[in-house]
């Protein structure tokens, strides 16, 4: 039997991509399409109905450099209108000025609540793209296409958008869905290493939070990963995504268990504030879950080696697991300071075991103090 040669092709498209749906209010709201190449992106825009739309690609200016032409060739023909924003790449353009100049691009450009922006970049591009897509004409759609894995792994999917105000992170936002997220994994490999291993803090924390299972393989695959594989890699992200997405399908608007998420980001934050945001949000969540998987061993939750594993796992993907030049008081300060207080106890989130994470409210600042103490580096250790 002759088979044409496109329907070769299309069998071909059809095994390269991976995807897994998300659900909102238990009904499917939309897809997560994991990708080697930006090939299938315009069949499913076009699903989207983009081809009677106009479509804006924001973008910053690292990335827009190194995929914008290639992301244009790939959809032109799918789209009424196809333009692209770019802005300077960077956490100091998430704000509300950047929003506005974005309104502004796009009521001169025409559009209109049934056009759809792109967000093409990292966590920065996702969250303002997003906020725009919230609130501008009270909502349009977008896609996100994110580019780090920090945004692939975890900041792409859940629908939280916002941009920071005044010195706050985050202070402004609004929950967005997104129609699709869009990976493809190959951008990876221009990703600068430190911010991939960075990213690769948030995929650990996934692990430990909900998927035993999943962690053993990323010990096994350490190589691989290290090496950005691109099998690998596809497979580690589809897991990170699967973890993300069963937390935020059972808790969409952050009401309970979707703080589980939030394994090493109370000492994670006070430290990334305490530090002047010289270290990068993956390490310090590194450190965070570091700390936090102390506090579970000394409540008993998890054995000394356990705890020794989870901390040494971060090494050889070039995450710290001490710190120096802190004051554990003034982080200890910093972690008050943090959006998970209530009625002032700390929602700490510990492991029970590896792969289940519990909110636990218990956590006194004095346990809190002696994991800041125990991932204080001193001079005077190395030398034991
Ligand atoms: N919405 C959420 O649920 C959520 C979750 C976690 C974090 N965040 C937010 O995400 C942001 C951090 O995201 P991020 O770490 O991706 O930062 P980012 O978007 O600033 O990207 C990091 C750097 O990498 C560059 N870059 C991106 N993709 C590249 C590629 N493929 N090749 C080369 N360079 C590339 C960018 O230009 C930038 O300089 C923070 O603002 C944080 O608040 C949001
Ligand atoms: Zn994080």
């Amino acid at each position: 039997m002759c088979v044409p040669w496109r329907a070769w092709l299309s069998f071909v498209i059809v095994i390269m991509a991976q995807r897994l749906s998300i659900l909102y209010n238990k009904k499917p709201c939309y897809d997560i399409v994991v990708s080697k190449s930006f090939e299938e992106l315009a069949a499913e825009l076009k699903d989207l109905g983009t081809g009677e739309k106009r479509v804006c690609i924001v973008t910053d200016s690292n990335v827009g450099v190194l995929y914008e032409r290639e992301l244009k060739e790939a959809i032109r023909d799918v789209c009424k209108k196809l333009c692209v924003y770019t802005f300077p790449a960077g956490e100091a353009s998430k704000t509300l000025d950047s929003a506005r100049d974005i309104y502004r691009y796009l009521i001169e450009e025409g559009f209109d609540r049934k056009d759809v922006l792109l967000a093409l970049g990292g966590g920065v591009t996702g969250d303002l793209t997003g906020y725009v897509a919230a609130t501008y004409l009270r909502g349009i759609d977008y896609v996100q296409i994110p580019t780090t894995l920090l945004a692939q792994a975890d900041s792409s999917i859940g629908g939280k958008t916002g941009v920071d105000f005044d010195g706050y992170k985050n202070m402004v936002g609004a929950f967005k869905m997104p129609r699709l997220v869009y990976m493809n994994l190959s951008v990876l490999k221009t990703l600068p290493d430190r911010q991939y291993f960075s990213g690769f803090a948030e995929v650990m924390k996934h692990a430990l939070i909900k998927d035993a299972g999943f962690y053993e393989w990323l010990l096994t695959n350490m190589y691989e990963i290290c090496e950005k594989d691109l099998d690998t890699l596809e497979e580690m992200v589809m897991r990170s995504c699967a973890v993300k997405k069963a937390i935020v399908e059972k808790d969409p608007l952050e009401q309970g268990d979707r703080a589980l998420l939030n394994l090493g980001h109370t000492v994670g934050h006070a430290i990334e504030k305490a530090k002047g945001f010289e270290l990068y949000h993956g390490e310090c969540v590194a450190l965070g879950v570091v700390a936090a998987a102390y506090i579970s061993y000394k409540k008993e939750y998890l054995s000394l080696e356990e705890y020794l594993e989870i901390r040494d796992m971060f090494v050889p993907f070039y995450l710290p697991i001490t710190i120096e030049n802190i004051s554990p008081d003034e982080v200890l300060k910093l972690t008050k300071s943090d959006k998970k207080m209530e009625n002032d106890s700390i929602k700490f989130i510990l492991l029970k075991q590896i792969g289940k994470a519990v909110i636990d409210r218990s956590v006194t600042d004095q346990e809190i103090l002696d994991a800041l103490n125990e991932i204080y580096y001193r001079e005077e250790d190395a030398y034991e």
